[in-house]
């Protein structure tokens, strides 16, 4: 039977990504990211297997996030799954030289907008007895790196708040399940460099990264599983890339 799957961050990417492989197995969307005119050309080319609601807001917007998530069409109202996985990492600097700005842009998108999406939905699961959260992470959220400062300890935040959903909804038919990539090629680099494409490029050049389909891959592999099992945490990476190790320099 079709599912109804709400996904954020649809436009690039893991979400685009993701919203293909859900279309391509028939299940009914909602999209959302804040670029309507890529949501729009997305919906062109899935509507022929999917049927499709558009919802573009900001989700660190908070009443945006729970006027729209709480008003969804009666067709699309019943979300089954939601995959939250709009989220961006800004700037490499080190903490000293970061710009607050940033730094308050990743904690608004990467935890507050996921809370916002999560808690506008998860009444009508728990009501209905069914459900699942997806949330995307990151290796980055586990493994330390130069510069990732803020955007780490936003994915940190993410998995354990997958965790602790997960105690709260014991009692439940309602699953969670969280998803921590490693290094994947989208516009993940583009971003987090301001639209510098050579910076980005230099990222995945001769690496061999992820794709978005392997990604989506795993969510897919999440979702499909019998309803008395859950996923709880998949960490998937380019097999270029691996934990770093202690290090110990001299000051
Ligand atoms: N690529 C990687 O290596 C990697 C690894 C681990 C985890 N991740 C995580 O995976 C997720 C997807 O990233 P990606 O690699 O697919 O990057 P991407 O290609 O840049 O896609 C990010 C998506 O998030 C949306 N988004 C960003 N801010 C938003 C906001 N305030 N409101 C609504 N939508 C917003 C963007 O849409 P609009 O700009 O149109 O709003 C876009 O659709 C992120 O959470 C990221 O942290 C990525």
């Amino acid at each position: 039977m079709a599912r109804t799957v709400l996904i954020t961050g649809a436009s690039s990417g893991f979400g685009e990504a993701i919203a293909r492989h859900f279309a391509a197995k028939g299940d009914r969307l909602v999209l959302n990211a804040r670029r309507l005119e890529r949501l729009k050309k997305l919906k062109a080319e899935l509507e022929s297997s999917a049927e499709i609601h558009l919802v573009p807001f900001d989700v660190r917007d908070r009443q945006a996030v729970t006027q729209a998530l709480t008003n969804l069409p009666a067709d699309f109202a019943e979300v089954d799954i939601l995959v939250n996985n709009a989220g961006l990492a800004l700037g490499l600097e080190p903490a000293h030289k970061t710009d607050l700005d940033d730094w308050d842009c990743m904690i608004d998108t990467n935890c507050k907008g996921l809370v916002y999406c999560t808690r506008a939905l998860l009444p009508g699961m728990v009501a209905r007895n069914r459900g699942h959260v997806v949330n995307i992470a990151s290796t980055a959220g586990t493994y330390a790196y130069p510069g990732a400062n803020v955007y780490g300890a936003s994915k940190s935040f993410v998995i354990q708040f997958s965790a602790n959903l997960r105690s709260d909804l014991l009692g439940t038919k309602v699953r969670v399940s969280c998803i921590a990539p490693g290094m994947a090629e989208t516009e993940f680099s583009l971003v987090r460099f301001k639209q510098d494409a050579e910076k980005a490029a230099a990222v995945y050049a001769g690496k061999s990264a992820m794709t978005a389909s392997d990604i989506a891959h795993a969510v897919i592999y999440a979702t499909d599983q019998p309803e008395h099992l859950n996923i709880n945490y998949i960490e998937l990476m380019p097999v270029t890339q691996a934990p770093g190790g202690l290090k110990v320099v001299p000051v």
